[in-house]
């Protein structure tokens, strides 16, 4: 059992918990996630390590309240116990120093970057970061970010997605400004992930994204994370989640991660209902 120390509404929909896990504090490096289960009856969901006290052993998890597991977290308050947490787990990103480097974050990948931000700033690298949100309403850590940013810059998807122009100028416009990143660094929805492969291929910038595929186990036994990257059978939790964006099987990861859709809306159903007779 894990404890809450604080639980606090980021945006509204995005949640931060401060949980007690010293061992996952003492280890955590930028990159890493770990595997939560909210409580007896939950299932694991692997959310990103965003930050860590080694001195206070504690660690921050932010999380988009999406589904069932999401959900419950979302209910916690300071003091409650989470049911077991286990990590870090995944391979750290690649920390190269003395570079450019371009994060975009988008959503709970914002956060998932902070810790990424932090320890490229101390490596002497200036640091690009572009944070991308449905509305200014929904993004966070603005100050905390602009700490270790030479360059902060907003997207807003209202503005852009429809056609993704929008995103698609701005990532030019940031990549041949100054200074002019040699790495981009990718966290947040699929789809964000996928878009900003797709722009940078053209012109061979390298590309790193947190894939995000459903995982079970997170020990690499299971197969449910598995995907191709040139090619080759990869397992997400324990080779990445980090991989080059230019070399994935998008069409297949798509396909992949939505294999339990039907599923993911009976059990928040289930939950809705348990609440609604709770209530009587
Ligand atoms: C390495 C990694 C790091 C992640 N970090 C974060 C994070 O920091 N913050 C955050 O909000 N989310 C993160 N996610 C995604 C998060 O795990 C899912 O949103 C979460 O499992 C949803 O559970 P749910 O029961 O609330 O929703 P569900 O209704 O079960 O699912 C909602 C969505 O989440 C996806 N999902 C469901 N179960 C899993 C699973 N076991 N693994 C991966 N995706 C799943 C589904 O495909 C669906 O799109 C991460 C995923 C991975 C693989
Ligand atoms: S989650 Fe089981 S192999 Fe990765």
């Amino acid at each position: 059992m894990n404890r809450v120390i604080l639980k606090e509404r980021l945006v509204p929909n995005i949640y931060r918990l401060v949980l007690e896990a010293p061992e996952i504090a003492a280890s955590a490096q930028a990159g890493q996630f770990a595997m939560v289960i909210p409580d007896e009856r939950g299932e694991r969901i692997p959310l990103n390590i965003a930050d860590w006290d080694r001195q206070k052993g504690t660690i921050d998890l932010v999380f988009l309240n999406i589904g069932a597991s999401t959900r419950k977290l979302a209910d916690f308050k300071a003091g409650d116990s989470v049911e077991g947490i286990a990590g870090p787990l995944g391979k750290p990103v690649e920390i190269c120093s003395s570079s450019n480097v371009l994060l975009v974050g988008g959503c709970y990948g914002i956060a998932g970057l902070y810790s990424v931000a932090r320890e490229l700033c101390h490596l002497r690298n200036k640091v690009l970061f572009l944070a991308e949100a449905r509305g200014s309403a929904f993004l966070y850590w603005e100050e905390k970010i602009k700490k270790y940013s030479e360059v902060y810059q907003t997207i807003l998807r209202s503005d852009c997605f429809n056609t993704g122009q929008d995103i698609k100028d701005k990532i030019n416009q940031i990549k041949n400004g100054q200074p002019e990143p040699s790495l981009v660094i990718v966290s947040g929805c699929s789809y964000l992930l996928y878009k900003i492969s797709e722009i940078t291929a053209g012109s061979g910038l390298r590309t790193l994204v947190n894939l995000n595929p459903i995982m079970v186990d997170g020990t690499g036994m299971c197969g449910a994370c598995r995907v191709t990257v040139q090619g080759k059978t990869r397992f997400a939790c324990v080779d990445g989640p980090w991989f080059d964006g230019h070399s994935l099987d998008w069409k297949e990861y798509f396909i992949r991660r939505t294999a339990f859709l039907q599923q993911e809306a009976q059990a928040l159903t289930g939950l809705e209902k348990e609440f609604w007779t709770k209530m009587g």
